[in-house]
């Protein structure tokens, strides 16, 4: 049943009434407004919802509310700001990695997450945090180089 529910992410305070075993994810998109974490499974199979949790890269469909009370949640609208992009973001764009798009916030949020936890990278260490992120275009080439970029 629902309770009062204390969330931060982007840097700001929410205080919602929510069933504690809600997803993250639903809570972002639907009470918050926050688009940049996509709905593409629901199953924490595809990488699409990402976003960071005290920096990790975690999958927001798969986490509840009640488990990321208190923490540090950061979505992609979080991480850099139109004119001032974070790294990751400015690559990705540099690059043009996107086909349909679908999935690169999420790619975004995995690179991001790769640096906080290790700022200088191998190709393998790029690869392995991106392995289980899915794109149904197939522009895998595209993001890896657009990863190898804001790792640069
Ligand atoms: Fe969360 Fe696919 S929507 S992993």
């Amino acid at each position: 049943k629902p309770q009062s529910i204390h969330l931060t992410v982007n840097g700001k305070s929410h205080e919602l009434d929510l069933s504690p075993d809600t997803p993250l994810l639903y809570v972002l998109r639907n009470d918050l407004c926050l688009n940049g974490p996509k709905f593409g499974c629901g199953l924490g199979e595809c990488g699409a919802c990402a976003v960071l949790v005290n920096g990790k890269t975690v999958r927001s469909c798969s986490i509840s509310v009640a488990a990321a009370e208190g923490r540090q949640i950061v979505t992609l609208e979080g991480l850099g700001t139109v004119e001032a992009p974070h790294p990751v973001q400015k690559a990705f764009v540099e690059q043009q990695a996107a086909q349909c798009g679908y999935c690169l916030n999420g790619m975004i949020m995995a690179v991001a997450g790769l640096i906080n936890r290790n700022p200088d990278p191998t190709e393998a260490n790029i690869r392995e945090a991106l392995k289980a992120h899915l794109c149904r275009c197939g522009t895998h080439m595209e993001i890896l180089a657009a990863a190898r970029r804001a790792v640069e």
